[in-house]
């Protein structure tokens, strides 16, 4: 089977390259599943109801989140309705939502995990011990486990993808934005890439608008963040596991963008 994940969709401008790529995409590679994470989809800001069900319709089959995933009140109302949306299960117990959810492709079941870093991050319940428990978990029901890893530092996200080898079919990093290049498949049958990249304004930094920013820097006064406008880019990677075993066999970075135009 083949997964394909989608990184980071960023405000208005991600929205619109999962509207204008992800059926093309889908259709030169064929995954059985998709999946994205939408934690910045609503303006940077989190998601709403109206944009998961925007993106389950534009393809994805599930939907993870990260530290944003609370920015947008709209949350509240629906996460514990929202079957396929998973936020990260480290947060504290009562927090709502749920940090696994198990779907079903084509007869193969796939649990679909989210965790998040504590390093530069809130301090939450420990990532690594809960990966334990939620692995042991979901190998009851299935060998098919795909992690997202919401992590600032690379080398909590290098430490998960060797902790988990052998025991998940995927271990892939969001939250930095910008697609690193060392994806491989690890000796114990696991796919591994330090972060999956965003989809978002190609021109801002890091999804936000660059003179902003800028001035951050400059002058440390507040600024107000807003989503930068204009060219955007996509960012994925698509893995190939085998649905028996769970272990992963191939792995390939996707990069589209006006410097990587996507070729059908
Ligand atoms: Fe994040």
């Amino acid at each position: 089977m083949r997964i394909l994940f989608v990184g980071d969709i960023y405000g208005k401008v991600g929205r619109q390259m999962v509207d204008d790529y992800l059926a093309r995409i889908k259709s030169h590679y064929r995954p059985t599943m998709t999946i994205i994470n939408g934690e910045n989809s609503a303006g940077g800001r989190g998601i709403t109801e109206k944009i998961y069900k925007s993106l389950m319709e534009a393809g994805a089959d599930a939907i993870t989140l990260g530290n944003h995933a609370w920015d947008n009140k709209d949350i509240f109302e629906f996460i514990d309705q929202a079957n396929k949306l998973v936020r990260p299960a480290n947060f504290p117990p009562g927090t709502p939502g749920e940090g696994i959810r198990f779907v079903n492709m084509n007869q193969i079941e796939v649990a679909v995990i989210n965790l998040q870093g504590r390093t530069f991050l809130p301090a939450i319940e420990d990532p690594f011990r809960t990966a334990d428990t939620l692995i042991e978990k979901a190998k009851q029901r299935t060998n098919v486990i795909f992690v997202d890893f919401h992590a600032e530092t690379t080398s909590e996200k290098v430490a998960m993808g060797w902790y988990l080898q052998g025991r998940v079919s995927a271990v892939i990093g969001t939250h930095t934005h910008v697609p690193t290049a060392d994806e491989r498949i690890l000796p114990e049958g696991t796919a591994y890439q330090t972060d999956v990249g965003m989809t978002g304004p190609y021109n801002g930094v890091i999804g936000v608008n660059r003179d902003a920013v800028i001035r951050k820097f400059k002058t440390s006064l507040p600024v107000r963040f807003e989503s930068e406008t204009g060219r955007g880019q996509l960012s994925a990677v698509i893995i190939d596991i085998d649905p028996s075993t769970g272990q992963a066999t191939k792995i390939k970075r996707l990069l589209v963008n006006d410097d990587h135009p996507f070729n059908d």
